[in-house]
């Protein structure tokens, strides 16, 4: 599907974007293993949730479609306890969500049956390794091709306690982990060189387990887990998913007449660097009404746009806004001065190699942008113009490019424009909703 696209004045109006979607592949695959049934209200409804769901229906988890389970009430998600899974009849296919795969590989490690994980063409170009080697000093048998799936996970009749010094910051390895030290046979503790999103420790936590954080003041942390006997059913709402505020937020911010006000959004620390980063770029964001939901802190943002500065980031803010690097690209395009993000590595291996494509895309709309080791360079501000671009078959490239269109002098044709369905498969409706 092509979608065009031309500049617009302003976006106006208030908008809940849909739920998270990292909250909400953790709430389905815990609930599974949880002493009875969960309630999840407001999950998302997307193609890597419905994706976690299919699994655990190859596990026994008696689930449908979440469209056709939603209800006032929310997902009800009939837990089997931590050793009540079924071992499954077929592979289980976790589509292009490589939190599916990562995490379901952790929970899976463990269990007294064998079972495969698979996905799509692109899922297969993913680095699994980084999961598959912790596990293995666990105890886990994962067979894969060349540290990509298919993942072949071989039953174990229990999993050891591990101490690990993660060589990436990923909060995919680190819930793997985890979850696999649901297993184990002693405490199992994930040291993390940069924060990274904490949901799976607020969401054991609220099941009961006993999980402790220590962190450092350059953000690094240790967290261990001592392995619970049980973990209590959830009762929770799903915020929703800063990261798809993400696209709203900055576009409101280069469009200076928006009156644009996002609720219900989930502003959990380690997800907010990009909050952070537009208000050191000159943006004025304003978080109101900020309450919690089982540990997880919700707000409404407002924001108010000004003149925008170059900045340079890396670090711990880059690691609290990893998957909104490719949106801030396009707000550091309109700004004055050399922007530099640093410590960017992971970009390369996401759902496409974001750096490569920000650079190719942007570039094509007049950005000046390069590509380096660990990040990228832009120098601004730049006009942009329209073209076709490529959304990659990534869902935040897809996004992103949609916000530059409503920048950019002429029309903008984004090709590829279906793979929103991802995380957001109603953006360009909500988008058509707010522009003026
Ligand atoms: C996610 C963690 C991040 C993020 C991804 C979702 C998660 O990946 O980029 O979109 O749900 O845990 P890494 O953990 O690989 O950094």
């Amino acid at each position: 599907m092509d979608k065009t696209l031309s500049r617009i004045r302003a976006l106006q109006g208030v908008l809940r974007v849909p739920s998270d979607r990292s909250i909400t592949v953790r709430a389905t695959l815990l609930g599974a293993v949880a002493d009875g049934v969960s309630r999840v209200r407001e999950p998302l409804d997307s193609d890597d949730t419905n994706a976690a769901l299919d699994c655990l229906a190859g596990l026994g988890i008696a689930v449908a479609n979440l469209s056709s389970m939603c209800d006032p009430l929310g997902l009800r998600i009939p837990g089997l306890g931590l050793r009540g899974l079924r071992a499954p009849r077929e592979t289980l296919h976790c589509g292009s969500s490589g939190a599916t795969m990562r995490l379901l590989a952790g929970l899976l490690s463990g269990q007294h049956f064998d079972s495969t994980l698979d996905g799509s063409e692109q899922l297969r170009r993913r680095p699994m390794r980084r999961v598959t080697d912790p596990l293995a000093v666990m105890g886990a048998h994962i067979d894969s091709i060349d540290g990509k799936a298919p993942l072949a996970i071989h039953a174990a009749s229990s999993l050891h306690a591990l101490d690990y010094v993660m060589p990436v910051a990923s909060a995919q390895v680190k819930s793997s982990i985890l979850l696999a030290g649901l297993y184990a046979d002693g405490p199992v503790t994930v040291h993390e060189p940069a924060p990274t999103r904490d949901h799976t420790e607020i969401m054991l936590r609220a099941m009961g387990a006993d999980i402790r954080t220590e962190r450092n003041a350059d953000g690094s942390a240790a967290v261990t887990l001592t392995p619970p006997t049980r973990l209590r059913p959830l009762d929770m709402l799903v915020p929703a998913d800063i990261s798809s505020a993400a696209f709203f937020l900055v576009a409101a911010a280069l469009l200076p007449e928006s009156k644009l006000t996002l609720v219900e959004v989930g502003v959990n620390e380690t997800r907010t660097g990009l909050l952070d980063a537009m208000r050191q770029m000159g943006v004025q964001i304003e978080q109101r009404n900020t309450r919690t939901e089982a540990g997880e802190p919700i707000a409404d943002l407002v924001v108010h746009s000004g003149e925008l500065h170059a900045i340079e980031i890396g670090g711990a803010l880059v690691a609290r806004m990893i998957d909104e690097l490719p949106i801030f690209a396009v707000l550091a395009t309109q700004a004055h001065g050399r922007t530099v993000v640093r410590d960017a590595q992971e970009l390369r291996v996401k759902e496409s190699n974001r750096v490569e494509g920000l650079v190719a895309q942007l570039r094509a709309m007049g950005a000046q942008i390069e590509a380096t080791m660990d990040g990228f360079v832009i120098n601004g501000p730049t006009p942009l113009l329209g073209a076709t671009v490529d959304g990659l078959g990534d869902h935040r490239m897809a996004m992103s490019l949609a916000v530059a269109a409503l920048a950019a002098q002429g029309d903008t044709c984004i090709t590829g424009a279906e793979c929103v369905s991802k995380t957001y498969p109603e953006f360009w409706r909500d988008l058509d909703r707010v522009m003026f």
